[in-house]
């Protein structure tokens, strides 16, 4: 049986240069893309108002259909996009209110991939992916940082990005 991934895309542009590392990522591992961006979820809410969002039913969704999660986020100010960090704090909600959905997150695997516009990325970037995957006793597999050039995605990057998916699936 092939493994089932899914590719939880954080960009504040739905067709920018995430999306392309995206869905190059998807044509080699035939992995489906979930777009935040078009998404309704508010903030992380102490009171739970928001629960007639977006995010239970697409979370609920990510733990019933797959077993990677990969989590693709543009550099933002040295750091993931808001959407994504919105994402990780509505975690929070399985947690405390939804919290089959929280178990059911434990044993899955995940990674991150970045994408910026410099080559280098500053040490602990990587470390909320981490540090949440070791929180909610998910298997982190690694992580690999992308640029783009000339609206291209340069070769070195395209052969980084094969060889994690190989050696994540
Ligand atoms: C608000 C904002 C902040 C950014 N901060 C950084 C940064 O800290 N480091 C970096 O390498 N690139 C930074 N960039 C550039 C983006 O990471 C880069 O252009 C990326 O490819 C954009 O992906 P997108 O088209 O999906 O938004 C920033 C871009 C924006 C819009």
């Amino acid at each position: 049986m092939s493994i089932r991934g899914v590719i939880v895309q954080g960009s504040s542009r739905s067709k920018g240069n995430t999306y392309q590392i995206s869905s190059f990522v998807q044509d080699n591992s035939g992995f489906d893309i979930v777009d935040l961006k078009s998404k309704q979820i508010g903030q992380f809410d102490y009171e739970f108002k928001n629960q007639n969002d977006d995010f239970i039913p697409l979370i609920r969704e990510i733990v019933a259909n797959y077993d990677i999660i990969i989590f693709v986020t543009p550099v933002y100010w040295y750091a993931m996009s808001g959407i994504m960090k919105v994402f990780f704090d509505r975690i929070t909600d399985c947690l405390q209110l939804e919290k089959k959905i929280g178990r059911d997150l434990r044993g899955k695997a995940t990674a991150m991939i970045s994408c910026g516009s410099d080559q280098e990325l500053k040490k602990g970037f990587n470390m909320p992916f981490v540090e949440s995957a070791n929180y909610l006793g998910m298997n982190y597999l690694g992580d690999v940082h992308c640029w783009i050039e000339d609206t291209e995605i340069p070769e070195k990057v395209k052969q980084d990005l094969i060889d994690f998916i190989t050696t994540i699936i």
